[in-house]
């Protein structure tokens, strides 16, 4: 966007800063609705794009999603090819209104009408019996579906222009980093889909939290952008289903490995990492470290690449750094990545389970 300060009509040039000040207002309000009136016709394109059975890639305030039309099975099967995702793992349908999930649901639960209100649009899919308008490749034949009514505007006007529900996973090839820019599509899948949306960086930066309800049950199935404990203040205590052990997950996608850097990844303790133990066992080898917080300067000596999620510890914005930080790692060509591990509350959560994901394949050799 540009702005150019021009000189105030009713006094001298550059006399009257207030004047000039006006003035530039007026021209940053217009610049925003030129681009607002721009980023308006790209919406509608790539709604148009939708209606077609076409792939598009549009922001969202968790991570960037790779959309169809959910009621359109070829649609939603090209998904799976460019992603190279196994049909087995179900998708989420994405909604821009109330209504559309009563359209794709056979029951709403109570419960799951009080997180509906108290959450959406919001990072929280709810998991529910699906009707008969979805088709067996959006849900991998479950007879459940995922609904999430997302908070990006965006994403919601896009919904709203394509006027169907939108089936969309993370817009990255299935078991890599989840895309936070436009940029992180466009390098994965720019030469397989037929339109990315920018709409700059994704503010929370892990996928939502997946929830299950049915009968005496709730569980949350993958935690994520909206914290369990928020989710509890609605609906009491709910169990978190553990995706080690587990020969038949009830969430299909939520494998030991997922979300994972090309590069080794291993969860060192702090005290490990802050002095240099780790390094030391490795040291012939190019090691990175990503810290929670500000590292020792001894670190800057010991590993070869640092990222840091939050200087000053907060895990907000540790998840909303997650996947750049561990992509730039990945990038660096090291032979192993050490991650500090953070405290497991709020959107820790969902930033260890990312961790431990993404660790998986070097800790079970
Ligand atoms: O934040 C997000 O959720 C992003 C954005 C784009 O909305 N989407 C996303 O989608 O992360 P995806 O496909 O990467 O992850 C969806 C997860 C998978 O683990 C899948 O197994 C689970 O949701 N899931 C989908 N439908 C399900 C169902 N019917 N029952 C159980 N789990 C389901
Ligand atoms: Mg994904």
């Amino acid at each position: 966007m540009t702005a150019v300060r021009t000189p105030c009509s009713r006094h001298a040039a550059g006399d009257c800063m207030m004047h000039a000040g006006v003035e530039y207002m007026e021209d940053e309000a217009e610049d925003m609705e030129d681009e607002a009136d721009d980023m308006e016709k790209l919406i509608i394109r790539a709604a148009e794009i939708i209606r077609r059975g076409g792939l598009v890639a549009f922001p969202t305030e968790t991570v960037y999603g790779l959309g169809a039309d959910a009621l359109n099975a070829r649609a939603v099967a090209r998904i799976f090819e460019v992603k190279r995702r196994p049909r087995f793992d179900p998708l989420i349908v994405h909604i821009s209104d109330f209504s559309m999930v009563y359209e794709l649901c056979d029951h709403v639960d109570e419960r799951a009408e009080k997180l509906m209100r108290a959450f959406w649009p919001g990072p929280l899919t709810i998991v529910l019996p699906k009707s008969e308008i979805v088709p067996d490749i959006v849900t991998a034949s479950l007879p459940t579906v995922a609904v999430r009514m997302p908070a990006h505007p965006i994403a919601l006007r896009l919904i709203e222009k394509a006027r169907t529900p939108i089936a969309a996973p993370s817009a990255n090839p299935f078991g890599y980093l989840s895309p936070t820019s436009a940029d992180d599509v466009r390098e994965m899948l720019g030469d397989r889909i037929d339109m990315i949306i920018d709409g700059g960086r994704c503010p929370i930066g892990v996928e939502s939290t997946v929830i299950y309800i049915a009968g005496d049950k709730k569980i949350v199935l993958r935690p994520g952008g909206l914290p369990v404990e928020e989710i509890e203040r609605v609906i009491g205590a709910v169990e978190i289903e553990s995706h080690e052990k587990k020969q038949k997950p009830r969430s299909p996608g939520q494998l030991p490995k997922h979300y994972a850097p090309r590069t080794p990844l291993v969860i060192a303790s702090a005290d490990e990492i802050r002095t240099g133990t780790v390094k030391r066992e490795m040291r012939h080898k190019r090691c990175g470290l990503l810290a929670f917080k500000k590292p020792t300067p001894e670190c800057y000596h010991n590993y070869d690449a640092i990222e840091v999620l939050s200087d000053k510890g907060d895990l907000v914005e540790a998840a909303a750094n997650l996947f750049a930080c561990l992509r730039r790692l990945d990038r660096r060509n090291l032979d192993i990545i050490y991650a500090e591990p953070v405290p497991e509350v709020g959107l820790g959560r969902a930033v260890m389970d990312r961790l431990r994901k993404a660790a998986w394949k070097a800790s079970s050799q």
